[in-house]
């Protein structure tokens, strides 16, 4: 098939990637003429295990190419994905949907004959009717069937989580676009992977459903850890004593400084939007908003306590900024509330992160270290706020050579109370005696 994907960001590099590798003939379009011509140079614009590799091969296969001039892909394709950005409409919280607006104008001026066109982009329900009304504005006599795919791949584990998905939603309401859709992700039902077909509209809520279900899950276990630490108890150890129910399970139960990231702040905001506008109120949902908030800005004040309640003067290093391992993506990370607060407080940050580089450009007023050590160095506290692999083997003992006083703050919970206080830390955890 052939295939054009608008918006070459997380989601539309890795599902194009990913649709070439399956065999396909991909284009990738951004608007981001730079991003074109690094991916043309064979440079990622992001950081994604696995995507130099699998791009770079099919490029020299001859089945992915990257454009910025939509119209060279999009007439003569079978299929054309959108796979912008929606984010949070600054100050309302709504989805912006000005990017899918303009994709589906763009799009609707160059099909040519009968076309799918996939929303593949996170969007609130009754988006696919209304990208059907913008097509048939732009241009009245057009043929194309609009089909919600929403996309369920994780940053750090994307191309795996494509290619070996739990399932592949599919909304449909013109029965023509069924076999388009089969025909696409005809390798995964080789390995039996469900492919879940509903209305369109049911499709654009399983998306919404399953990102606040998982914030829910991960709020819920952030409170029992506050509790935790009021009462007495693990938190690690309840999480483990529930998640093997299998009614409950045990994945997101991590407890933490809160979640981040491009999708969950964003998508629970905009449901809890839409189904206040439905007059279905989701209690549950606007509950895990407000949490998870208040914890990202309670983190500091955590760290604070730790450190006697006064930072003038004090440094304290950071490991780790990405809202989690294995990404660039600095989108609503934790260390955005967490860092800002600790230098207004009067401490000096020194932070550290194996990718995360664009947080120099956000946060200026920190100082940005080479290596965990270097963050380490003459530091009061060591804060740990992503859990990458290569801070879970630190050389503890250079690590408090290091420090001026060896005390951490491990937000991830990533080492064992009893042995950093073997080795003469001071350690403090979440949720955890
Ligand atoms: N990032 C994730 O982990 C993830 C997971 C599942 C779903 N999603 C959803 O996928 C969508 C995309 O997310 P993302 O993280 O890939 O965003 P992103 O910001 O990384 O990428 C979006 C890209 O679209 C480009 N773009 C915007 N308008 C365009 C246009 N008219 N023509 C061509 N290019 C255009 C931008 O330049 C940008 O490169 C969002 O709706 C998001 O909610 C994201």
């Amino acid at each position: 098939m052939r295939v054009a994907m608008i918006g070459t960001g997380y989601v539309g590099l890795v599902s194009g990637a990913c649709f070439a590798d399956f065999g396909h003939v991909v284009t990738c379009i951004d608007k981001d003429s730079g991003k074109i011509e690094r991916l043309m140079r064979g440079v990622m614009p992001i950081y994604e295990p696995g995507l130099d590799e699998l791009v770079e091969r099919n490029v020299r296969e001859g089945r992915l190419s990257f454009t910025a001039d939509a119209s060279q892909a999009v007439t003569g394709a079978d299929a054309v994905f959108i796979a912008v950005g929606t984010p949070s409409r600054r100050g309302d919280g709504y989805a912006d949907l000005s990017f899918v607006h303009a994709a589906a104008r763009e799009v609707a001026a160059l099909v040519d004959g009968f076309t799918v066109v996939v929303t593949k982009s996170t969007v609130p329900v009754g988006t696919g009717d209304e990208i059907e009304a913008l097509m048939r504005e732009v241009d009245p006599s057009i043929d194309v069937a609009v089909v919600s795919n929403p996309e369920f791949l994780r940053e750090g584990s994307a191309i795996e989580d494509f290619k070996r998905p739990d399932r592949v939603v599919v909304g449909l309401d013109d029965e023509r676009a069924r076999a388009v859709m089969h025909e696409l992700y005809r390798p995964l039902s080789l390995n039996e992977t469900p492919m879940i077909v509903t209305d369109r509209r049911t499709s654009e809520l399983i998306k919404y459903a399953a990102n606040a279900y998982l914030a829910m899950k991960v709020t819920f276990i952030n409170e029992v850890a506050d509790l935790c630490e009021k009462v007495g108890g693990d938190v690690q150890q309840v999480a483990r004593g529930i998640g093997l129910d299998k009614r409950i399970g045990a994945k997101f139960l991590h407890a933490g400084p809160g979640f981040g990231g491009s999708c969950f702040p964003k998508d629970t905001r905009a449901l809890a939007r839409t189904a206040a506008d439905a007059q279905a109120p989701m209690k549950l949902v606007e509950a895990t908003i407000e949490v998870n908030d208040r914890r990202k800005q309670a983190m500091a004040g955590k760290i604070m306590a730790a450190l006697g309640g006064d930072l003038t003067g004090k440094v304290i290093g950071v490991l780790g900024l990405t809202f989690k391992p294995n990404t660039d993506d600095m989108r609503e990370a934790p260390s955005l509330d967490v860092v800002p607060a600790l230098i207004a407080a009067g401490a000096t940050v020194q932070a550290f992160d194996p990718e995360g580089r664009e947080a120099q450009q956000l946060l200026p007023d920190m100082q940005f270290k080479s290596g965990p050590y270097q963050a380490a160095q003459g530091a009061d506290a060591l804060v740990i706020l992503t859990e990458w692999d290569q801070f879970r083997a630190l050389d503890l003992d250079r690590v408090k050579g290091a420090m001026r006083t060896p005390l951490v703050v491990d937000l991830r919970n990533i080492y064992l109370p009893q042995e950093l206080r073997a080795r003469g830390f001071t350690y403090v955890s979440v949720g955890r005696p």
